[in-house]
């Protein structure tokens, strides 16, 4: 899942219209709580002008030929009913033991899930209950809350502090009570491409152990980190494993997001209680998808070099295209495929009304960064009283063909040329 913002069709345009005339009572309290976002607007106006999207978290060109293969030769070979791939734990395993040098078993600390968002949800279900509180970090990809407050825990913000968004240890430690019952952990980081350092781990580390509380990790962009970067799983931290759910995906190494293959990966005990609520809930991930998760997991060590150089170069491409149209770069990604990108201080505009004119005038799409943002920030440097630079952030994903990126540099570059972004016009 990603932040929407073209995908979004005339006919839930017209949903959304009507919904305001049906009596809200007849949904449930959660459901009230998740209404329309203003990004949701400026994606049914992306999809009404069909703007290049540089917004949504996938890539626009095609997987990788040997996994697609095995897609096709699993549905030629008729796996067609509900499944579970244990190939696929027994893979996962030995991986953990290369990478992390943990020793997970496959045949119970496992659950296969339908991408990593299922994973994470079942992760916070079964751990989480009325008034437990989970300690996120902020700005953060947006699904993590609706899960927890779904399960009736309670988040509590950490701000990152700009510009390299790095994590204050007095502050963090402070966010911690007996109520808390989870950190949850985004590395490489969505939205801003931070990779959380060994010592910044530590200290995430420290706090479990000080606090005896569960950390869940999301890795998904676990293969996407540039320059001399290594991504470290926070459970090979000492004493971590036993704390961690780790959750991942096949959705961004292999540009396959709508395959739907993830897995939770935890002490035995919480992993079948996540296997548990999967089954509830979903049953089992898409049969032949599973059957090619085997071919992507074992992909050679070339696969994931060239993965790297190639979303290192589309890195390079658009920090450049971005610096040299007037945004402030003062974080360079260091994984993930994402670039938050601050607007000039010149420019008068907020980020969604960047965004807006972006679409209209430019006919590119990207998201504004109040969607990463929240409003109830409980831990936030005492200086930064000014928190307008919450506004100040446009996402921009690079998870893009070439051309794409081509396209759009033009379209951005001769919309430079006319000031506009600056409220001259
Ligand atoms: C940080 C992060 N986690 C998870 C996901 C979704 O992963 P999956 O497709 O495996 O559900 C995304 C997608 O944008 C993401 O950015």
């Amino acid at each position: 899942m990603t932040t929407t913002i073209v995908t979004e069709d005339e006919e839930r345009a017209s949903l959304l219209r009507d919904s305001a005339n049906y009596p809200s009572g007849k949904l449930s309290k959660v459901a009230r709580t998740f209404t329309p976002s203003p990004i949701q607007e400026l994606s049914l106006l992306a999809q009404r002008s069909n703007a290049i999207n540089l917004a949504e978290g996938f890539p626009d060109f095609p997987a990788p030929p040997h996994i697609k293969n095995a897609a096709v030769s699993a549905i030629n070979f008729d796996f067609n009913q509900y499944r579970h791939v244990q190939g696929i734990c027994d893979l996962l395993s030995r991986k953990m033991k290369d990478k992390h040098g943990l020793n997970v078993d496959p045949s119970t600390d496992i659950a296969i899930c339908c991408g990593q968002t299922e994973a994470f949800a079942a992760a916070v279900f079964s751990i989480i209950d009325r008034g437990d509180e989970v300690v996120l970090f902020d700005p953060c990809y947006e699904t993590y809350e609706g899960c927890i407050t779904m399960a009736g825990g309670v988040p509590v913000y950490v701000a990152l502090d700009p510009p390299h968004w790095t994590l204050d240890p007095d502050r963090f430690m402070k966010a911690f009570t007996s109520r808390t019952k989870a950190v949850v952990l985004n590395s490489p980081h969505n939205p801003t491409g931070k990779v959380f350092t060994r010592d910044e781990l530590e200290i995430i580390a420290g706090a479990c152990c000080t606090w005896d509380c569960l950390a869940i990790t999301d890795e998904v962009y676990e293969h996407i980190a540039f320059d001399d970067e290594k991504h470290i799983s926070l459970a090979s931290l000492p004493n971590m494993q036993e704390k961690t759910i780790i959750t991942s995906s096949i959705s961004k190494t292999f540009s396959v997001t709508g395959w739907r293959i993830g897995w939770a990966i935890a002490p035995a005990l919480i992993a079948s209680a996540i296997r548990n609520i999967h089954v509830k809930v979903t049953d089992s991930a898409p049969a032949p998808f599973q059957e090619a998760a085997l071919t992507a997991l074992s992909s050679p060590p070339e696969f994931y070099q060239s993965l790297k150089i190639e979303y290192e170069s589309k890195r390079n491409y658009i920090v450049e295209l971005l610096a040299e149209i007037g945004f402030q770069i003062e974080f360079k990604p260091k994984g993930s495929f994402f670039l938050f990108a601050k607007l000039p201080d010149q420019c008068a505009l907020s980020d969604v009304e960047y965004v807006r004119e972006l679409i209209n005038q430019a006919g590119v799409v990207a998201v504004p960064g109040c969607g990463f943002f929240h409003t109830k920030v409980s831990y936030e440097k005492p200086s930064l009283e000014d928190r307008s630079y919450k506004g100040r952030y446009i996402r921009f994903a690079f998870c893009k063909s070439i051309e794409t990126l081509t396209a759009a540099a033009e379209k951005l570059r001769r919309l430079y040329r006319t000031k506009w972004y600056l409220g001259l016009q």
